[in-house]
């Protein structure tokens, strides 16, 4: 069998999904109000007027979807729990019924043979804790914490990958930054630095509440790679240029800056902020920063996850280079980057010198179901082999990725853009919620039982 691009043995391979862009059922059982159900109501706030208030319906269909992901021979599957399905109020009890529902779903799962990695928040808050002023507020951190105590000790025994967060960059630049997700705000520069610094807090204070509760876990975060990728690899000025980029981009103020993973990475694995905060906002380390907090933020944990889909070409002067004209893009317009894949795993590698997750990778693209009942997303398929032959060349030279998961298993609510991005391996109709495999789903379950091979 052809092996050039055979991956490491044990290699996972997933797909990934959110709940409030699967799960439908928004207020059933006892759910309470995520800032995206409120968000979504307001005129003018998503394409089309869409909202995730039905979804894929995974949340009562999830049984035919998990033998779809067992008969395409799937190994893992990255689902995140509804804070507010879960805690309806945002904190104190809960809700029996909703917390009954990630139980079945992750007995169903182990049942087919499905490895389960969960995330804690993919971005629903309890619309309660908003109206107690969100992530502005300190006491999130402990809050959150107490959500992930409640989960792991009814999870934990069956699943050990906990992901405490997904993107933090966007909840926070373009939820409260930019105000183009929930909840909409647009704060100023040093109250959204605020805002981060209690995430991180509830990440390090998370990690400890999971570490008691499951001894033998996994945890980390799914960061936004926002990767400088040297627009001549042969030139070391330009991969430094790159690299900075990546790690420690300039301070802008807008909502892009914080797609940076300095504010994250840097007080996680180093203990501390970058330097650049300090000198622009003096006043933060005093007057947010309590003591004893970089010590909670910066607990250890077990690897460094990323989404990827596309980076920035950088020349050696650090400047971006602009796209040439006619560069492939994808249905959203995200230009074709396959070889960020390659820079984000080596650059991540070299900074943090921890084990890599590709938590999404993936595309939109302009699938339908055809005459003849099939979805030929044959551009999804070339993506794909770009990205993961990027992937495994940063793995031959030496990256240490444990994992990749396709964004999505299927389509989904795409949050501001509504229905109309298509990312899944399965075409979902959103009018009769029925479920057709694309192509590539075909295709990616022999990459799978290949791990990789000849790609
Ligand atoms: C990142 C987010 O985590 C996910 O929710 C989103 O749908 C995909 N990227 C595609 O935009």
């Amino acid at each position: 069998m052809p092996s050039e691009f055979a991956f490491p043995e044990g290699f996972v391979w997933g797909a990934a999904t959110a709940a409030p862009q699967i799960e439908g059922a928004a207020a059933l059982d006892g759910k309470g109000d995520s800032v995206w159900d409120v968000f979504c109501r307001e005129p003018g706030r998503v394409y089309g007027g869409h909202t995730p208030e039905k979804a894929c319906d995974f949340y009562h269909r999830w049984p035919d979807d998990v033998a779809m992901m067992r008969a395409a021979g799937l190994p893992a599957f990255r689902l995140s729990i509804a804070w507010p399905r879960v805690m309806p109020e945002g904190t104190g009890c809960i809700n029996e019924a909703g917390l009954a529902f990630y139980d079945r779903l992750i007995d169903g799962l182990l049942e087919a043979g499905i490895r389960p990695y969960i995330t804690l928040f993919h971005w629903d808050l309890p619309e309660v804790l908003q109206e107690r002023d969100g992530w502005a507020n300190r006491d999130m951190a402990g809050w959150f914490a107490d959500y992930a105590a409640e989960v792991t000790a009814k999870l934990g025994d069956r699943v050990k990958d906990w992901i405490t967060f997904n993107e933090p960059q966007i909840f926070l630049g373009f939820g409260h930054r930019a105000g183009i997700h929930a909840p909409g705000l647009k704060l100023s520069e040093a109250d959204v630095l605020r805002c981060a610094h209690h995430v991180n807090l509830a990440h390090g204070r998370a990690v400890g509440a999971i570490r008691s509760q499951v001894k033998d876990a996994k945890i980390g975060m799914a960061q936004v790679a926002n990767v400088g990728i040297p627009a001549d690899p042969d030139d070391p000025g330009s991969v430094e240029a790159a690299r900075h980029v990546t790690l420690e981009p300039e301070w802008t103020g807008d909502a892009s800056m914080f797609l940076g993973s300095c504010w994250w990475s840097q007080p996680m694995y180093r203990g501390c902020y970058p330097e650049s905060l300090a000198a622009r906002h003096p006043r933060f380390l005093e007057t947010v920063v309590k003591a004893g907090d970089f010590a909670e933020i910066s607990r250890p944990v077990d690897f460094h996850g990323f989404n990827y889909y596309f980076g920035r070409r950088i020349a050696a002067d650090g400047s971006v280079v602009k796209a040439p004209p006619g560069e492939p893009r994808t249905a959203f317009g995200w230009p074709l980057h396959a070889e960020g894949m390659y820079w984000a795993a080596r650059f991540y590698h070299e900074a943090w010198g921890l084990p890599l997750y590709v938590f999404e990778n993936g595309l939109s693209s302009m699938d339908w179901v055809d005459v003849g009942g099939r979805v030929p997303d044959t551009m999804r398929i070339d993506f794909l082999t770009r990205y993961l032959r990027e992937l495994h060349r940063a793995i031959a030279d030496g990256a240490d990725v444990r994992g990749w998961f396709h964004w999505s298993w299927m389509d989904n609510f795409e949050w501001a853009d509504g229905y109309k991005e298509r990312f899944g391996l399965v075409h979902v109709d959103y009018e009769s919620r029925k479920r057709t495999p694309k192509d590539s789903l075909a295709w990616l379950s022999e990459v799978i039982r290949r791990n990789g091979g000849n790609l």
